[in-house]
C-alpha cells in the first residue's frame, strides 16, 4: 500500500492544535464565571463584618460542603443532618476542628446560629 508511516503524526498533531484552540475559545467565559464568584465572595465577607444578618446556610454552601457534601448530607466529612450532639459539643468541634475538620472556618460570634442551623436539618 505504501501508506506514509508520518501520517498518524499529523493526524495527532492537528488534533492537538483542535484542542488548543478549543480550550482557549471556552476558557475565556469560564475565567468569567471565577472572577464573578469571586465577586461574590468578597460581598459575603464584608457584608458579615458590617453585622449584617448571618445567613448560616449561605455561609454553609460557601464553607461547608465541599467536605460534608452539597445538602451536608456527607462527602469526606460526614453528614450533618440528624446531629445528636449538644450545642456545646458542636461548638467546641466548629470552633478548635476535630480530625480532619479544620477549625476557624467561623467567626466565634456566629458559630451558635451555625450550630442552630444544622441542628434545624432534619
Ligand atoms: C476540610 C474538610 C471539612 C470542612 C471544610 C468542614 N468540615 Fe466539618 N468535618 C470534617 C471531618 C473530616 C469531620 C469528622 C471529624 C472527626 O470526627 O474526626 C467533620 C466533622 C464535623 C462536625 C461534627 C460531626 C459529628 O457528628 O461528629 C460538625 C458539626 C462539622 N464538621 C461542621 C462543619 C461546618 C459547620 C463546616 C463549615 C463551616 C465544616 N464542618 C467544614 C471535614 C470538614
Amino acid at each position: 500500500m505504501g501508506k506514509n508511516p508520518v501520517v498518524p503524526y499529523i493526524l495527532i498533531f492537528a488534533l492537538g492544535i483542535g484542542l488548543i484552540f478549543f480550550m482557549s475559545l471556552y476558557g475565556i467565559p469560564q475565567q468569567k464565571e471565577i472572577a464573578g464568584s469571586d465577586d461574590e465572595a468578597t460581598e459575603e465577607g464584608s457584608k458579615e463584618e458590617s453585622g449584617g444578618k448571618f445567613d448560616a446556610e449561605a455561609v454553609a454552601q460557601q464553607k461547608c460542603i465541599t467536605c460534608h457534601g452539597e445538602n451536608l448530607e456527607g462527602n469526606v466529612g460526614p453528614s450533618l443532618h440528624g446531629e445528636d450532639k449538644d450545642k456545646d459539643a458542636l461548638h467546641e468541634i466548629i470552633k478548635n476542628g476535630k480530625g480532619g475538620m479544620p477549625g476557624g472556618l467561623i467567626e466565634d460570634a456566629h458559630i451558635d446560629d451555625m450550630v442552630d442551623y444544622i441542628l434545624s436539618l432534619k
